[in-house]
């Protein structure tokens, strides 16, 4: 059905203000775990194909929604969807993850045209399409990519793992990485720029991998690409919300904040919400951030600990989700019980939520500073930001 910006309140939150209870959504809230997935799964015998084959991620998209009625859908793809349509060759070895033909030399990297990927993300565009003409008006579609350095990780090293080739490529031949990562910057706008005409909400980028990186090559290979991205996107109209998450960067993240323009930013699970958000402006939409461990421990804990989060975020633009993707063997019913029990919080009493929060942005984070032992040059660097 048409999309209905202003009933959606994953919108809403992005755009800044506070709903309670918080739009829950969780990352990779489509697969494994679920069984009518594995059972569609079957109908393809590769992951590439499946993705790119409309009628089954449509169905990979919606099975959560119908499921748990959650307060987004994502798109069903995976972030090596776009080095797979820049040409590359891409395989998802059973039980190993994925594999890439590795980049390593320029003459290679060369050869990327951004340009390029228009035919192969044909089928994943219609996804979009079709996926969004069956949502209700209320519930938005998340478009969304890997962000440049985490691709461009993928690419590089060829497999998952601690990327030793791309860590030590940032010091040996930086001139290469930095124009693997154009490449895919470019791209990358391109490809949400085409997933938001085909009908995205909203999109996001998924820096998995950012936390590796010290805070000069941090700057230069996560912030400046994702700060192009986002004044791109923002100059293609319709204006879409752009929701970042530069998993592990600690204290990075207050930069990445800052210099991208994000409009939200998800926290991992190492990440004290409350202690963050009066790091940040208040405008600037919080995301998560429950261990994906708890939720499939399940039990009391889980519920109280997501109850925690979201009260300890009451009266900022926050949205409920894990720290990281929905772990495999998670049993659906903790899923269940996660949504219920966050739509049934019962409203903190906003005043001291309102007020604590706002006598916190200054207090607050002197507080932390001192509670966590951070030296004087963090906090300095907190009253600075
Ligand atoms: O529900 C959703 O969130 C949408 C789908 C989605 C997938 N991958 C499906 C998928 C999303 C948003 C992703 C993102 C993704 N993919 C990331 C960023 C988030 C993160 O987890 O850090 C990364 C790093 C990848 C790369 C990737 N894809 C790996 C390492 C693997 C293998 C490990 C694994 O979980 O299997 C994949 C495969 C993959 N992507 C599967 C799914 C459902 C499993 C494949 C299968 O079902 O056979």
């Amino acid at each position: 059905m048409t999309a209905d910006h202003n009933a959606m309140k994953l919108l809403k939150v992005l755009n800044g203000t506070p709903v309670w209870p918080p739009p829950v959504w969780l990352m990779r809230q489509a697969g494994r775990y679920l069984p009518e997935y594995r059972k569609l799964r079957a109908s393809a015998d590769n992951f590439v194909v499946f993705c790119t084959t409309p009628g089954l991620a449509t169905e990979a998209t919606l099975q959560p929604i119908r499921r748990f009625g959650l307060d987004a859908a994502i798109l069903f793809s995976d972030i090596l969807i776009l080095p797979w349509a820049l040409g590359r060759p891409l395989r998802f070895a059973e039980g190993e993850g994925p594999r890439l033909s590795p980049i390593e030399s320029e003459a290679e990297a060369a050869k990327l045209d951004p340009a390029a990927i228009g035919r192969a993300v044909e089928p994943v565009l219609e996804t979009v399409g079709r996926v969004r003409g069956e949502l209700a008006p209320d519930v938005p579609l998340i478009g969304f990519a890997g962000a440049p350095f985490t691709v461009a990780c993928y690419m590089i090293d060829g497999r998952g793992g601690d990327f030793p080739r791309t860590r030590n490529l940032a010091y040996a031949d930086p001139g290469l990485l930095a124009t693997v990562i154009e490449i895919v910057t470019e791209a990358t706008i391109d490809y949400l720029d085409r997933q938001v005409s085909a009908g995205a909400d909203c999109v996001m980028l998924f820096d998995s991998w950012a936390g590796m990186l010290p805070p000069d090559l941090f700057r230069a290979h996560v912030i400046f690409p994702t700060t192009r991205f986002v004044a791109a996107l923002r100059a293609r109209p319709p204006t879409v919300k752009i929701i970042g998450f530069p998993r592990l960067a600690g204290l990075n993240a207050l930069a990445y904040v800052g210099e991208t323009g994000v409009d939200a930013v998800g926290m991992d699970t190492t990440t004290d919400p409350p202690a963050l958000a009066r790091l940040l402006p208040r405008d600037v939409a919080l995301q998560g951030n429950l261990d994906p461990l708890l939720l499939r421990a399940g039990g009391p804990s889980l519920l109280e600990t997501a109850g925690r989060i979201a009260e300890s975020l009451a009266g900022r633009p926050h949205i409920f989700n894990l720290g990281h993707g929905v772990l495999p063997d998670t049993p659906p019913e903790n899923v269940g019980a996660l949504v219920s029990h966050i739509r049934g919080l019962e409203a903190p009493e906003t005043q001291s939520v309102t007020q604590g929060a706002a006598q916190g942005a200054t207090r607050g984070a002197t507080q932390s500073g001192a509670d966590t032992g951070l030296a004087g040059a963090s906090r300095g660097a907190i009253s600075a930001a």
